[in-house]
């Protein structure tokens, strides 16, 4: 329905006119008690928190929707909209109400990404606002963490960078250009798109320096040309947008360089549930099971650890030292215990510079501040013999005085907000004392006053009394009337008294009236001054913050070790990866079974490991080992093995199991073959690659000759150290004829009816798979069982005897080199780029591949 702003009601017109600023949000508008939303907002505001949708008032006959929430409620709602990722402006009556229409004003803007009340934030996770611009088919972007004053910069990324960094970071909102093209996993994320000219380079460079209060760049080590500005200036015009009084603060910009981190791809992260298993959840993940943090800041802090492994071996070391230090010096419950007890510092600090910490938060600080020197007794010894330690303990000491300020300056336990006073401690403001004075001894005051009245005019029946109307008064009898003093002005005939005031008794009305408003502001001002002085320190308690939650998941990797006997890993130069007695992090905490250690030597002669073994045999389990504990000792803790060397690393790749990408149209099949070719195009002998039986989506030869044609590829090309689980026998013959490639497996022992795991690996192949077992162990019917028992005897007896079965596949291997036509596959595979296929070229490649091939098979077999 089209209809003007002019024929609303003037109160709807005052609404109208608001909501054309904020077309996409919520916009809560105050009503009393009530904060209301209209017309689509109602509708949306109904579903999403489940409140009923009413009306009010009509317009051209038509009932507008509306819906609304309880004032006092209003926080719980924000909570529950922007968990689903939504927005929502605050209006706010700010005129004198009862005078006609009151006049109203947007105090708030709440966006997933700019959070910063502790109510609507999770505080097991970071929040992050990500600006994304696009410059000359690069991605280019900035992140900040405003609940930290994190700001950072990346590098130029292609788009499967960009999805391993989205997938690392999970922002919790994005800002793009309007009109930029991006591609399906971002749209997928519903970002928020902002004008282009947010991105504009020159603005940007100017509110960047106007920001930071710089008139050039040059001292973050940015070049001035770099496009991820662009993204950093929209980031912060937003900013201006959603805070109306204070920006949120953000230490100096950071660039992200390469070679800082072990490269991860979105696929393996997600494949190696770091922090969410497959399912999407955080329970049994990685983290979720090493986690033995104190803190929430802790619990952040770990998360980006692990997410962001390091992959320079002094900066490990460093944590390793400390890890070590802990374990050998440190009394590590009483830590745990200690910390505990401590405030999520990192954000109090953010709420103190943008002036909305509570009371109660600042009570939290103190009280942590107090600790500190507990923290810091614990932790001495051990920083005797860390670096990293060392430094925390001395950031901890850092600001003593503060910890001072607070124990003068606040009550024992304040009241959780501002609203109702009392918050400062006696003795820390003399006016505020002496108010308090006033309002709690009135009574007395009063009495003395009357003391003294008598005293001076010999007038001993006078009384001070109070009525509503004349205030306070001094009554006498009319009997008495002519000795009353010539300073005392007469206020009140009755029949048998007379009421005067003095200015004396006038003044002290005033003060004990006012002495309630007049401490509510004073409070206020003195509580504003506090937080400014606080502020001052911000960078202090921010590193202060950074050492507790550091310390914490320090704590953690050693109380981790000490529980579950981690080793120390080593590290070297070599490419290597080797390990005695490894198990998987998670798996080992999840069952109640013993795990089976199990080691691996891979390294430079040894690249490739072919793995068989049966179904539930636990080759999965251990490829994911390997990688897990090689993510472990790069972000700095100990690992679940009794040895691990590791040498240099810097990418993990993993190929594992079947999924769907309905929603980017890629079928399972296609799925496989992207991440398949992009790690053949991407690995290199740095990197260790995880293959889980790839080539299963399709017909059995062609998955057969596409697996082989990796494995060769990965072992001669890639050079990758790698592990490539799978089921066709057939790929073990590769191996035995490469030098540094190498068979093992995982065994199982069969009686007739039982099959007995025994997930001990051992070198050389085995070629039963057991799928028979293992699917009557779960529970397809018998029937089905004892078809497919007849079918796999009658398959057998068929079979092409192994030798010449065998001699399908090594065509390469049987000669020096690889067939051109093999050659030729291998190169489609990785000429394509699956980020630029529609489905349905790449539904017609797979034919094209297919054929090839189906024509290889006849050629060459
Ligand atoms: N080393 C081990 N010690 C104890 N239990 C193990 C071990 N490895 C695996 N398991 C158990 O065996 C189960 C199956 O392991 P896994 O999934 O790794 O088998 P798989 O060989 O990959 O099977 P499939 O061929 O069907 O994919 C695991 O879920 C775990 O419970
Ligand atoms: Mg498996």
């Amino acid at each position: 329905m089209n209809t003007k702003i002019s024929e609303h009601t003037p109160a709807m017109q005052q609404y109208l006119t608001i909501k054309e600023d904020f077309p996409d949000l919520l916009l809560f508008y105050r009503m009393g008690d009530f904060y209301e939303l209209f017309f689509d907002d109602a509708k949306k505001a109904g579903a999403l928190l489940n409140i009923t949708v009413t009306a009010r008032g009509k317009i051209r006959g038509k009932p507008i929707p509306m819906a609304g929430v309880p004032a006092h409620a209003l926080e719980n709602y924000l909570a529950k909209l922007v968990k689903q990722g939504m927005s929502a402006v605050i209006c706010e009556q700010v005129g004198e109400v009862g005078k006609g229409l009151v006049e109203r004003a947007v105090t708030r803007i709440i966006t997933p990404g700019t959070l910063t009340d502790e109510n609507l934030l999770d505080e097991a996770r970071d929040s992050i606002l990500l600006s994304l611009f696009c410059f000359q088919n690069n991605y280019f972007f900035a992140y900040a963490d405003i609940t930290r004053g994190d700001f950072q910069l990346t590098m130029g990324l292609n788009e499967q960078e960009l999805q391993s960094e989205i997938e690392r970071l999970r922002p919790a909102e994005i800002l793009m250009p309007e009109t930029a093209n991006v591609p399906a996993f971002i749209t997928a994320l519903k970002p928020h798109r902002q004008p282009d000219w947010y991105f504009d380079s020159d603005s940007s460079y100017r509110l960047i320096c106007e920001y930071y209060q710089t008139t050039t760049i040059d001292g973050f080590g940015i070049a001035p040309d770099d496009p991820a500005l662009s993204a950093a200036g929209c980031l912060l015009q937003y900013l201006h947008d959603t805070h109306k009084y204070h920006l949120p603060p953000l230490k100096p910009l950071q660039k992200q360089h390469d070679h800082q981190y072990l490269l991860l791809d979105a696929t393996t992260r997600r494949n190696l549930e770091l922090e969410y298993t497959l399912n999407g959840e955080s329970k049994h993940s990685l983290i979720a099971t090493i986690n033995r943090c104190s803190t929430a800041a802790g619990v952040r802090t770990l998360k980006r650890w692990i997410n962001q492994p390091l992959i320079q071996h002094e900066y490990i070391l460093e944590r390793q030292e400390a890890v070590t230090a802990l374990l050998t010096h440190a009394d590590l419950d009483e830590i745990a215990k200690t910390l505990r007890a401590t405030a999520d510092i990192e954000r109090i600090t953010t709420r103190i510079a943008l002036q909305t910490a509570k009371p109660r938060e600042l009570a939290q600080l103190r009280d942590t501040l107090m600790q500190l020197p507990a923290i810091n007794a614990l932790l001495q010894t051990s920083a005797a013999h860390s670096p990293l330690l060392a430094a925390a303990t001395q950031a901890l000491m850092h600001c003593p005085q503060l910890g001072d300020l607070l124990m003068k300056a606040l009550v024992e336990a304040p009241p959780l907000t501002l609203k109702e006073g009392g918050i400062f401690a006696a003795g820390y403001l003399p006016e505020l004392d002496a108010l308090h004075e006033l309002t709690d001894h009135s009574a007395q005051l009063l009495e003395k006053m009357e003391q003294e009245e008598k005293a001076q005019t010999g007038l001993n029946t006078l009384k001070i009394g109070f009525n509503r109307v004349h205030g306070y008064y001094i009554d006498i009898p009319r009997s008495q009337a002519a000795n009353a003093p010539a300073h005392w002005i007469r206020r009140q005939t009755l029949k048998n008294s007379e009421r005067y005031v003095t200015e004396s008794l006038k003044t002290l009305e005033e003060r004990l009236l006012n002495a309630q408003d007049e401490a509510l502001a004073l409070e206020k001002q003195a509580y504003t001054e506090l937080l400014i002085t606080l502020d001052k320190q911000r960078d202090d308690l921010y590193r202060l913050a950074t050492a507790l939650a550091e310390s914490d998941v320090l704590t953690c990797f050693a109380r981790l070790a000490k529980e579950h006997h981690y080793c120390r890993p080593q590290f070297s130069n070599q490419i290597e990866i080797q390990i005695t007695a490894g198990r998987h992090p998670v798996v080992e905490q999840l069952s109640a079974q013993p795990f089976i250690a199990n080691d691996l030597v891979l390294h430079q002669k040894r690249q490739l490991l072919i793995l068989t073994g049966p179904n539930m045999g636990g080759k999965s389990t251990y490829m994911r080992q390997t990688a897990l504990i090689v993510i472990l000792a790069l972000a700095g803790s100990y690992v679940p093995a009794k040895e691990a060397r590791i040498g240099r690393i810097n990418r993990i790749f993993t190929r594992i199991g079947a999924s769907d990408d309905l929603a980017g149209g890629r079928s399972t099949f296609m799925v496989e073959m992207t991440e398949t070719a992009n790690i053949l195009n991407n690995a290199d002998e740095h990197s260790l690659v995880i293959m889980d039986e790839i080539g299963r989506g399709t017909s059995t030869f062609d998955g057969l000759s596409l697996a082989w044609a990796v494995a060769d590829h990965l072992l001669q090309k890639n050079r990758a150290l790698t592990l490539f689980a799978t089921h066709y026998f057939e790929l073990t013959a590769l191996v035995e004829r490469h030098q540094h490639g190498a068979n093992i497996h995982l065994s199982a022992a069969e009686d007739q009816e039982h099959i007995v795991f025994l997930y001990h690996i051992e070198e050389g192949a085995t070629s039963k798979s057991y799928g028979l077992h293992v699917a009557k162990l779960a529970g397809v019917p018998q029937a089905v069982i004892h078809n497919a028992n007849a079918k796999l005897r009658q398959l057998e007896e068929k079979r092409v005897p192994q030798r010449a079965h065998q001699a399908l596949l090594p065509i390469e291997s049987q000669k020096p080199s690889l067939s051109p036509q093999i050659k030729n596959i291998l190169q489609q595979i990785q000429e394509i780029n699956p980020d630029e296929l529609s489905p349905k070229a790449a539904h017609e490649w797979l034919y094209q591949l297919k054929t090839l091939v189906r024509d290889l098979d006849k050629n060459e077999l």
